[in-house]
Formats: structure tokens, C-alpha cells, sequence
């Protein structure tokens, strides 16, 4: 299937790590040209030189999303390097393994601002641009736990509950403009930080040393599935691909999961 996305800019916040890395990767083998962005020039530049290497078209952008300066400068950034954001994917994100013993209010808020305000912020500088083109692309990355959340991380679940429920505001508010906003909420993605993170988790647990044994242990003790596996990377980034695309146009203010139906079953 050819998405069609040649020609059209995609800026896609913290790709320069995990999933944002792989949807860079994705829409730049599908024709866009990608904006990579964190708060790391170095590893931002490693993954926009890999495109590039292999024929795509990258470039790379800095700044900090956590205050209303960065979101202005990450969006001056961009249209000077690429004249136009037509797709903008909110990937950035943080999670601490907070509980709620220890998470305090100004951790919640930390968590809110990054995760949902940042979004906020950078909404609003692009949407005045897009609804003039008459087309573009708002793509929030939540999570699954924004509607199953566990004890652990109470404040990273609810930013991503927050991001499920602004995204269909939004896309109220850009009815008939030809702007979409969606979110897509994946379940437990194996990056190199949530490898880590569980090989860590096993030691301790005495859930073994090899990979397979590890992830079969998450999938029996932290979030079963039907799929029988972990998700990766370009799971996500193949869904985000497709919402980018022209193909999409009829899917507004929708969520949707990628996470081999990690979802209670009703028996
Ligand atoms: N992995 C999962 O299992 C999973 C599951 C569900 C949802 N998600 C969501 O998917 C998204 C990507 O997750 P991931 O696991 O790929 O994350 P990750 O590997 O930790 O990467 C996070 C990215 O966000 C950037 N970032 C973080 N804070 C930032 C800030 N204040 N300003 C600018 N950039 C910032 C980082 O850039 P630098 O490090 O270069 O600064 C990095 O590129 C997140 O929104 C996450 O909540 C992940």
C-alpha cells in the first residue's frame, strides 16, 4: 500500500529514542521528511543520519518541551529547516516508577506538564497553520493506561488518560478544517529503556536471565495479552504511519490500541 506521504513534513517529538525513533524511521522509508527531535543533539543526530543513509530525509531539531519556550523554539526550528509541518506527532514523554506513597504533588505536576501541557503547547503553535493548509495530522502517543492503569506510575497514567481526552476536544474544535487528531495507546513496547527496566524487574524477581524467559514472566505477572508476545517499536510506528497518511482521513478523535488485546476478558 503506498501511504502517500511523499512530499509531506512530519515533526515527531522525542524521536530520537524508542518509539519515536522507529516512526521517524517509518515515515521516512514512506517518502516524508522527518523532523527528529529531543533534547539530545547527539543521539537525535545518530537517528537522522541512519535515515539519511538510507535515502531519506532528515533533519534535526533541539529544545527542551517542558516549558512554553522550547515548544515556540522546536516550532521556529522546524519551519525554518523544513518550511511546513503537516503531521505532528506528540511522542515525547516521561515515566518514573512512582508510587503513590512516594509520587508528591509537585511530581504530578512535573509529570502533567511534560506529558500533557508540552502537547498543549505545541498544539496550539501548529494548528493556526494547519487548518489555513486545509490539511494536517495531530497524533498523540497515550498509553494504554490511560483507561487500565496500574497502582505504580498514578501520575504517568493519568497524563495519558489526559491526552486520550484533549485529543477529541481538539478535534472538535478543527471539525471540517481537514485536520485530524488522534491518539494511539500502545501496551508494553520493548524498547532499550523497558528491556532494561525488566531485566532489572527479573533479577530481582528471580524471573531468569534469558530474553524469552523474561518476557514470558511479564506476560504472566504485569500485563497478559492475547497476542502471546511484547510489542516493538515499528508495531506502533506502522499504525502511526497509516494516521499520518491521506489513507486515514475518515479516523477523527478515535483511540487506538496498539497491544495485542491487553484488555480484560469477559468470560
Ligand atoms: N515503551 C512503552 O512500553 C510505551 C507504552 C505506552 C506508551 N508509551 C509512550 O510512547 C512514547 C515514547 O515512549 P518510549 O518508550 O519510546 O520513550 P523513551 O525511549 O524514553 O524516549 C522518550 C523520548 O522523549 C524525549 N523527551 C523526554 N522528555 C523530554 C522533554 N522534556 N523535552 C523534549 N524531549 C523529551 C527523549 O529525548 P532525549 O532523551 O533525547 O532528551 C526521547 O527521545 C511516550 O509518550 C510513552 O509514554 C510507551
Amino acid at each position: 500500500m503506498n501511504l502517500d506521504l511523499e512530499g509531506r513534513v512530519a515533526l515527531v517529538t522525542g524521536s530520537s529514542n524508542g518509539i519515536g525513533a522507529a516512526i521517524v524511521r517509518t515515515l521516512a522509508a514512506e517518502g516524508a521528511q522527518v523532523i527528529v527531535h529531543g533534547r539530545s543533539a547527539e543521539r537525535a543526530g545518530r537517528v537522522a543520519a541512519g535515515i539519511v543513509g538510507n535515502g531519506g530525509q532528515a533533519v534535526v531539531v533541539t529544545s527542551d518541551l517542558s516549558h512554553d519556550a522550547g515548544a515556540e523554539s522546536l516550532v521556529d526550528q522546524a519551519v525554518d529547516a523544513a518550511g511546513r509541518i503537516d503531521i505532528l506527532v506528540n511522542n515525547a514523554g516521561v515515566y518514573a516508577n512512582s508510587t503513590w506513597e512516594d509520587a508528591t504533588g509537585d511530581d504530578w505536576l512535573a509529570t502533567y506538564n511534560t506529558n500533557v501541557v508540552s502537547v498543549v503547547r505545541l498544539i496550539r503553535c501548529v494548528m493556526p497553520a494547519m487548518r489555513k493548509a486545509g490539511w494536517g495530522r495531530l497524533i498523540q502517543l497515550a498509553s494504554g493506561e490511560a483507561s487500565r492503569p496500574f497502582a505504580n506510575m498514578p501520575d504517568y497514567a493519568a497524563t495519558k488518560a489526559a491526552l486520550v481526552n484533549l485529543t477529541v476536544s481538539v478535534a472538535h474544535a478543527l471539525a471540517g478544517s481537514g485536520v485530524t487528531a488522534n491518539t494511539v495507546s500502545p501496551g508494553i513496547i520493548v524498547t532499550d529503556e523497558v528491556e532494561k527496566f525488566y531485566r532489572d524487574v527479573a533479577a530481582r524477581e528471580g524471573w531468569g536471565e534469558a530474553w524469552p524467559e523474561i518476557e514470558a514472566a511479564v506476560l504472566t505477572h504485569v500485563l497478559p495479552n492475547d497476542v502471546g508476545r511484547l510489542g516493538t517499536a515499528d508495531d506502533v510506528a506502522s499504525v502511526v504511519a497509516f494516521l499520518a497518511s491521506p489513507l486515514s482521513g475518515f479516523i477523527d478523535g478515535a483511540n487506538i490500541r496498539v497491544d495485542g488485546a491487553s484488555v480484560p476478558t469477559i468470560n
